[in-house]
């Protein structure tokens, strides 16, 4: 594998081995402190981020190589009119590998034809973002210890939100995993990943727009925010955005192992009283979004 574009360019071994590799740098941190040295990674940020850039930077930093990049399209070339691809043509001449994050759709695959290092998308638009997915799987991982025979919860916006959509395609693969689709009319997953991914291959799946009534069912529950930026008025989002909001009453029928995960940012979806909880995972989750952009980075730079 040369580039991460989408979840699906990594087999379900290469899955496993990048899980491995996250669980020995949380064991042995000290030995992955000079793997990367001389080499640089470039983030390029033409979307906001906090957590997949900063964590992107504090990996390559943890594995003792160096970082550049610009975190708004504003303070680039962007501004004067270039265009994506000249941007990473002349930046793969800067950097070994490159992160990138864009409201386009596509974007980062476009980035692959001219790039002469490795592309990783940190997300494109309401499409895909493979390495949270990979995060969430490190997640379920480590609390589940399993990706089989899961029924798991997506509440929000199913629609516009490209981590349900990357960790469905991913989860889709394993036998005996059910999904709960819980959201508004207006933002339910779309239906080319119902078509390609579920009906294709034959995965069950509810759709509901009320959560209390599937709760009990639940293995994991992943809530997500209302992707304001992506509304085309800002009417439909002041509408819909508070339509879901987890506080502790809501867990009454709840598993006592359920994981709640979120990809964070939070706004208003998960009531602060939840997060002493110990079923809430998601400041966990961003911390293991670390260590398994850690293992990618060794991956994709070949580096033992
Ligand atoms: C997510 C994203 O950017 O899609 N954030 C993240 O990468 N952790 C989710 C979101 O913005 O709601």
């Amino acid at each position: 594998m040369k580039n991460l574009i989408d979840i699906l360019d990594l087999s379900t071994e290469e899955i496993e081995e990048l899980i491995q590799k996250a669980n020995d740098i949380i064991a042995h941190p000290e030995a992955y402190r000079e793997k990367c040295r001389y080499k640089k990674m470039a983030t390029l940020f033409f979307e906001p981020s906090t957590r997949t850039r900063l964590s992107f930077e504090a990996a390559m930093y943890e594995l003792g190589g160096q970082v550049l990049g610009f975190s708004e399209a504003q303070s680039s070339s962007v501004a004067k009119g270039e265009s994506v691809s000249d941007t990473i043509r002349v930046v793969s001449g800067y950097a070994d590998i490159i992160v990138m994050r864009h409201p386009k759709e596509g974007a980062p695959m476009v980035a692959t034809n001219v790039s002469y290092v490795p592309v990783v998308n940190a997300g494109d638009g309401g499409h895909n973002h493979p390495t949270q997915t990979l995060t969430d799987l490190l997640t379920i991982a480590r609390e589940k210890g399993r990706f089989d025979n899961l029924t798991i919860g997506f509440c929000g916006d199913l629609k516009f939100g490209r981590t349900v959509h990357s960790l469905i395609s991913a989860m889709a693969r394993y036998p005996g995993v059910k999904f709960v689709l819980v959201s508004p009319q207006e933002l339910k997953l779309p239906s080319y990943i119902k078509k390609e991914v579920l009906k294709k291959q034959g995965i069950p799946y509810v759709q509901t727009t009320d959560l209390e009534s599937v709760m009990a069912d639940l293995d994991i529950l992943y809530m997500t925010r209302v992707q304001r930026e992506r509304f085309f008025n800002e009417e439909d989002y002041l509408r819909l955005k508070d339509m879901y909001i987890l506080t502790p009453d809501k867990l009454a029928n709840a598993k006592e192992d359920l994981s709640i995960l979120h990809p964070l940012p939070r706004v208003n979806e998960i009531a602060t009283s939840i997060d002493d909880d110990p079923r809430a995972c998601y400041f966990k989750q961003a911390v293991y979004g670390k260590y398994i952009r850690m293992a990618l980075i060794l991956k994709l730079l070949e580096v033992d």
